[in-house]
């Protein structure tokens, strides 16, 4: 017996910030403000990711290269390791990315690539709390409700049957 199965998912995006919630105005200003501070000599595009922690403070992150190009990271799992880091009883629950190149906020924010929605997943798991994924464009935000999305069928702790907490 051979079944299709079929994976969709709805998100909503804002044609205007003003639509948006205050807190979530404030977590994209708080990426844009972190993506001006990227070291983003080779590629050029500044990426910023700003978490909101379920206490409410806002942890912020840009990407970092390096000549060894696989040895730069981005601005997701850089704010991610800082919050599990310095606040790992706070848990996050939005997280907010945008992108700038040189001639400023790019139109669309970029999506997590692989390895960050890899990471996503494990914080959602090591937590158990769902993170709102905020993708902020210079004009339209995209607000995506959870990494599921994004990462249908993920490999997470629970595929290691180990006895974790
Ligand atoms: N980058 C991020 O920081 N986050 C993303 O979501 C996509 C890509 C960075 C990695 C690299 O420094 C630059 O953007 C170009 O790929």
């Amino acid at each position: 017996m051979v079944r299709t199965n079929n994976i969709s998912f709805s998100y909503k995006e804002y044609d205007k910030a003003e639509e948006l919630n205050p807190d979530d105005r404030e977590l994209i200003q708080a990426a844009r403000d972190s993506a001006s501070n990227a070291y983003a000599p080779y590629s050029k595009f500044r990426v910023g990711a700003a978490i909101r922690l379920e206490s409410g403070r806002i942890v912020c992150s840009a990407n970092v290269e390096n000549a060894a190009f696989p040895s730069g990271i981005c601005a997701e799992r850089g704010a991610l390791s800082n919050s599990i880091s310095n606040h790992p009883e706070d848990k996050p629950v939005s997280i907010a990315i945008a992108s700038m190149t040189e001639d400023g906020l790019t139109d669309d924010s970029p999506s997590p690539c692989g390895s960050c929605r890899q990471v996503i997943a494990e914080e959602e798991s090591r937590t158990g709390c769902q993170i709102r994924i905020i993708l902020s464009g210079r004009t339209r935000t995209s607000v995506i409700e959870g990494i599921g999305c994004l990462l249908p069928l993920q490999f997470t702790r629970k595929n290691l049957k180990l006895n974790l907490p």
